[in-house]
């Protein structure tokens, strides 16, 4: 089918160029416009599928187009045109919605390749918006828990980068949800019927990797007694998921590079490349910028990567998501070990919420898991918790250490205690229930909702109907 390209450069060659590379190796028409803001009257009162704009253009800036373009048809998907000095220009026109960028010079396959990935999204966008508009309505993620403001920016940005094609970096300590999250923007895809495929980096020797990524054919090496298929090819049409991409060393670095910028590979020992259509989602707990610095890490496998970033707060910066991320693994290990333990002891949960957690929301899920396996009643408790001896003493040692403060921080410790232990019993009692626990306290509402949010306490955590 016929398609509508836009091609907006103010040089001449450049519009020479791409008009006769579309005519000759595409079934689509090209329209050429020298000056942006002529583009931009066309584009209202015409259609196209695409738009390939140069980024540096005398009377506007492919920003600026590109912004204006996407005010005038949201649904068109514009390349923009970059020498490789802005690049980092070009990973801003991304963010502002952009479908992708090519750095020049280029080869003609290349623009020619581009074109195809672009006609082939446009198609399955088309046939997806019923599907995609139902994902949009959407406003929770299922998988995961948290209500803190952080968390929900994070759950809103992965409902708006899901159905898209960007490549997805996501940053975080171990153990804060990076798989969890690649898995959510898989789910959220337009792709989610495909395989969601993860390759641990680190975990996968150099040597290894490569014939794990790409696959290797007959012969390729000593073991090699026959062909066999790669990652890569197992995840064609779905996401591949590259854990921990700190980690891959410098030559593979050059092999995917190739692979994310022309979707293209060779199994080891075969001399034929081959093709692949896949969503990249990646996740690191390195620092990618200082590892560019020390030579480990490809700056401009870095700047392809980073189009699009989801950085995961410490556990610690979100402990008021700690009472219901401790309910949802209560309930999960409850079942798996046929249990009946149905709430955790209040003095049990503000320990909880206290620890340090070096290991995020993995090492609390440990904590609780292994709880469970110890409990005996029907609360999970402080002992069958068994945390970290000198954080517990906080609490039988409170009355000691308060002494070596002053008066007034003392008071204020304590008085924080009191109302975290007390509102905390509080709850526990009324089953989350805040106007019957604040006329059991004979309280306001109110002031029991102001108390609770300075304490960081969350009601939903003693509901029982929580999941
Ligand atoms: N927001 C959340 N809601 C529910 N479960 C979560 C959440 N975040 C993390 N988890 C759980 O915590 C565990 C660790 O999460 P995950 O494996 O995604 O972390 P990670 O950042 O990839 O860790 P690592 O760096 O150690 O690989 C998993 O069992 C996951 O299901
Ligand atoms: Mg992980």
């Amino acid at each position: 089918m016929t398609r509508r390209i836009l091609v907006v450069d103010d040089e001449r060659d450049m519009r020479v160029l791409l008009q006769r590379i579309i005519s000759q190796e595409t079934a689509h028409e090209a329209v050429v416009e020298a000056d942006p803001f002529k583009a931009i009257e066309r584009l209202k009162t015409d259609s196209f599928d695409m738009v390939i704009t140069d980024l540096k253009m005398p009377k506007m800036d492919g920003i600026q187009l590109l912004e204006e373009m996407k005010k005038i048809d949201p649904t068109v998907s514009v390349v923009v045109m970059t020498a490789y000095a802005t690049v980092e220009t070009a990973v801003e026109a991304i963010r502002k919605g952009a479908y992708d960028y090519i750095s020049k010079p280029f080869r003609r396959q290349r623009i020619v390749m581009m074109i195809d990935k672009v006609m082939e999204w446009q198609q399955m966008v088309g046939e997806n918006r019923a599907l995609r508009k139902a994902l949009a309505d959407k406003n929770t993620l299922p998988a995961m828990i948290g209500t803190t403001p952080v968390m929900k920016d994070i759950y809103e940005r992965i409902r708006q980068v899901a159905p898209t094609m960007a490549t997805i970096l996501i940053t975080g300590d171990s153990g804060t949800g990076k798989e969890l999250v690649a898995r959510a923007i898989h789910e959220n895809s337009l792709r989610s019927d495909k395989k969601f495929i993860t390759v641990n980096c680190t975990a996968i020797p150099e040597h290894v990797m490569e014939s794990e990524l790409f696959g290797h054919v007959k012969g390729a090496f000593t073991d090699a007694w026959k062909d066999k298929k790669g990652l890569v090819e197992a995840a064609h049409k779905g996401t591949l998921f590259l854990d921990e991409i700190g980690d891959m060393k410098p030559s593979m670095q050059t092999k995917l590079l190739r692979l994310l910028q022309e979707g293209e590979y060779k199994p080891v020992g075969s001399e034929v490349t081959r093709k692949a259509d896949l969503r990249f989602v990646t996740a690191t707990h390195h620092d990618l910028k200082a590892d560019i610095e020390k030579k480990r890490f490809r700056e401009d496998l870095y700047y392809r990567l980073n189009v699009i970033r989801i950085d995961l707060p410490p556990l610690k910066e979100r402990r008021e998501d700690i009472p219901l991320l401790s309910h949802h693994f209560l309930q999960k290990y409850a079942r798996l070990n046929g249990k009946d333990i149905s709430y955790i002891t209040p003095t049990a949960q503000e320990a909880l919420v206290t620890q340090p957690f070096p290991g995020n929301v993995r090492e609390l899920e440990n904590y609780i898991e292994r709880g469970v396996i110890f409990c005996q009643g029907d609360a999970l408790t402080l002992q069958d918790l068994s945390l970290d001896s000198d954080q517990v003493s906080f609490f039988t040692d409170m009355e000691n250490d308060i002494f070596q403060l002053a008066f007034k921080e003392a008071k204020e410790a304590m008085i924080h205690l009191f109302h975290r232990q007390y509102i905390c019993t509080l709850l526990a009692g009324s089953s989350g229930n805040i106007s019957k626990a604040a006329e059991k306290a004979g309280i306001q509402r109110q002031y029991l909702h102001r108390l609770m949010k300075e304490s960081g306490i969350n009601a939903r955590a003693y509901r029982e109907d929580v999941t």
